[in-house]
């Protein structure tokens, strides 16, 4: 298709339709009934409805159909929509939220995980997925952290990079391959008090070294759009800020692909009180490069008004047109405008056994133990009860999986019973309250209490928001119970974000679950019995309060730091906790027993032009085979803009044989130490620096070397 042809032949109206997402209902069903609230709601009739570019969220293929074909049978042109969804963690199978994937430090998983999810929601007609989500959060009480990778720009970076390469698989014009979306540009993860939608002040050299990384990444790895963020930067809403769209993606990061509003994003410019009315937020948003309005009808009503008064230049119009048309020509939506729908296919991919299969061996990797008192793996023959309002749940999607079906999965009472442990006693209770004292006789004779504690899946997720993150509803009267009974306990701990687990850790074990999907109990019992031995380390650090919030590895050092040992009452710290995080970043336990022996560095200078060589031996001092992530991170000692304590630069998961050991050995570049500053620039300054080695963050081993001047050498 000849793209520039086109759009010569296209009305101002039809252009400007090109513009504007709309939901599926928008064109079908009882159109009349229907669309008469939402049309009023958002000002359209139906010639501008079939008029618009492309669809949001679609229920399966033949929905798709459906609306296509409804939609080509009245449009001049024939220029089909592109349909677009949520496909965050999975369509209809659904994979560990990515919080946890991200736990798994196993970026091949995102990339597999990717890959099943393209094929299946490719197969239900959609085009382009809205995700991954780049968005970087220190703060848990913000709900949306279960949709990110973590706190660390570097680890969730490589998980973006992998999600993008894995959905469009070089090649998005065939079925089987998405397009992605990545999001929230920008910066959506540092919403002030974590609550969802909120104001945004972040510093530009904040901005560039953290907040943008993980977008950038995803469009240096091709992704073909992006999505602005709900909420301010600099004072300006994200979705009509020329210096984001124009300045950073278009000009520093030669982004040319499709920029999309979020949810109404454009009209809601008005409630943050940077425009008058619709007309002045479709000029601004055109004007900073906004490209298709998701779900509101700014451009679509006053573009063109905005065009005959010459107060916007069509020139801009066609720019966004020109590449939206380009994404379609892309996908291949002009020789097939059905692309990739196809109801029969769509039947045998979902929940197929080799789909399932992959989400199982997934979510082996993405549960973390972060407690164990000699009671894990549980021994063959012991008593067990099952206790806890997840013990005969099914919801373990986790938001953002609505195309999955719940219903299908099965309760952790179900799986262990398959793996022949079936508990003496189930009870399905909130709190200690509800438990009678007949239940409690049985409670005593057993020899192990699996407890099955955490939050809903829907209390993580979009504005879901909290201020208190302590285990909700009174749960931890039930680990008290097993205590006061002199009963050894075990929580599973369902959760979208990390949780305040002062309560929760007087169990004699603790396996945080998240939320793993389709097969997340079948992963979870394999644990509990010691078939898979677990692997998942933490990538947001535990605080040990929400006082403590945010709390996170990569800080900064002060000028009055808190030093261990000493008794200095002017020192940053707080009168009643530690400073530091009850579980680090980078922390989790294994059923081995992996010990380090020494670091060693190949020389204590490195030239610009050279690498070091760093190597430690890594040992497994147990009869169990497991994997082990090996982390190393750097320390600039000495910069005129002053760096963080640490900060992860490399990691291995590594396989070891019960009783193997192995040397474990990373490199040092210039690209290791290079810096960004506040225009988005990078540079590096010569001087000393600290390499660090270890099971977690907290626990390194650490070497100091010099990137010195040649001539120095
Ligand atoms: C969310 C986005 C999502 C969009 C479309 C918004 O409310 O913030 O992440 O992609 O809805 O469903």
């Amino acid at each position: 298709m000849d793209v520039n042809k086109l759009l010569h032949k296209m009305t101002i109206e039809e252009k400007v339709g090109q513009l504007m997402q709309l939901a599926p209902f928008f064109f079908i069903k009882d159109l009349e009934i229907e669309v008469a609230g939402h049309v009023s709601d958002i000002g359209i009739n139906q010639e501008k409805i079939f008029q618009s570019g492309s669809v949001l969220g679609i229920r399966n293929a033949k929905e798709m159909i459906e609306v296509q074909k409804r939609y080509l049978s009245q449009s001049r042109l024939q220029i089909p929509l592109i349909f677009m969804a949520d496909i965050i963690h999975g369509y209809e199978t659904i994979f560990p939220v990515p919080l946890a994937l991200s736990c798994s430090w196993n970026p091949k998983l995102a990339y597999q995980m990717a890959r099943v999810s393209a094929t299946e929601a490719s197969s239900a007609g959609i085009h382009v997925t809205f995700s991954p989500m780049a968005d970087l959060s220190r703060d848990p009480r913000w709900g949306r952290v279960v949709e990110g990778f973590g706190e660390d720009a570097y680890l969730s970076s490589i998980f973006v990079k992998q999600m993008v390469l894995g959905y469009q698989n070089n090649d998005i014009s065939k079925p089987g391959n998405v397009a992605s979306c990545v999001k929230h540009f920008a910066a959506y993860g540092a919403v002030e008090a974590g609550r969802d939608y909120n104001t945004v002040d972040v510093s530009r050299l904040f901005l560039h070294q953290y907040h943008l990384s993980g977008y950038k990444t995803a469009i240096d790895a091709g992704a073909k759009m992006i999505m602005t963020a709900f909420n301010l930067v600099d004072g300006v809403p994200s979705t009509v800020n020329a210096y984001l769209l124009r300045e950073v993606l278009r000009d520093q990061w030669k982004f040319n692909g499709v920029t999309i509003s979020d949810y109404d994003s454009l009209h809601q410019i008005l409630e943050h009180g940077c425009a008058e009315d619709n007309k002045e937020a479709a000029l601004l948003g055109i004007e900073a490069g906004l490209d298709i309005e998701m779900a509101s009808s700014c451009y679509v009503n006053y573009l063109k008004e905005l065009i005959d008064e010459g107060q916007v230049d069509i020139k801009l119009v066609d720019e966004a047109v020109t590449r939206i048309l380009e994404l379609k020509n892309e996908v291949g939506l002009f020789e097939n405008p059905y692309k990739g729908a196809d109801p029969e296919l769509e039947k045998q991919l979902i929940h197929n056994k080799e789909h399932l299969h992959a989400v199982k061996s997934i979510a082996d990797e993405c549960s973390v133990l972060l407690k164990n008192e000699n009671v894990l793996p549980i021994k063959k023959g012991l008593k067990i009860a099952l206790i806890g309002p997840y013990a005969q749940s099914r919801s373990t999607n986790g938001s953002w999986s609505w195309h999955g079906k719940r219903e299908l999965n099965s309760t952790l009472e179900e799986t262990l019973t398959k793996q022949g442990f079936t508990p003496v006693l189930t009870l399905n209770v909130e709190s200690q309250e509800d438990i009678s004292t007949q239940d409690k006789e049985v409670l005593k004779t057993v020899d192990i209490v699996v407890i099955a504690i955490g939050e809903d899946a829907y209390e993580s997720g979009e504005a879901r928001s909290k201020t208190d993150l302590s285990i909700p509803r009174k749960q931890t009267t039930l680990i008290q119970l097993t205590k006061e009974l002199g009963l050894k306990s075990v929580v599973v701990l369902y959760s979208g974000r990390p949780l305040i687990l002062d309560q929760v850790l007087e169990a004699d074990a603790l396996l945080y679950a998240w939320f793993l999907g389709s097969q997340a109990n079948e992963s979870i019992s394999e644990v509990l019995i010691g078939k898979v031995n677990p692997s998942g380390k933490l990538t947001m650090s535990f605080p040990r309060n929400v006082g403590q919030i945010p709390v996170y590895y990569n800080y900064f050092n002060t000028g009055r730091p808190k030093r261990e040992g000493i008794q200095n009452e002017f020192v940053s710290y707080y009168l009643d906790v530690a400073n530091t995080p009850i579980f680090p970043f980078g922390y989790g336990l294994s059923y081995a027993s992996f010990k380090y022996g020494n670091l060693e560095i190949s020389s204590h200078e490195l030239n610009p032009k050279e690498t070091l060589t760093v190597t430690i031996e890594v040992i497994n001092d147990s009869d169990v085979p497991g994997f082990e992530t090996i982390q190393f991170y750097l320390r600039d000692y000495v910069s005129k803009i002053a760096r963080p304590i640490k900060e992860l630069k490399g990691f291995q998961k590594v396989w070891f044989d019960s009783h193997a050991s192995k040397v474990i050995e990373f490199k040092i570049s210039l690209n290791d130490l290079v810096m960004i500053d506040a225009t988005g620039h990078k540079y590096f300054e010569y001087g000393k620096f600290a390499v660090m080695v270890g099971p977690n963050s907290e626990e390194v081993q650490s070497k100091d070397f010099k990137l010195i001047k040649e001539s120095e050498l």
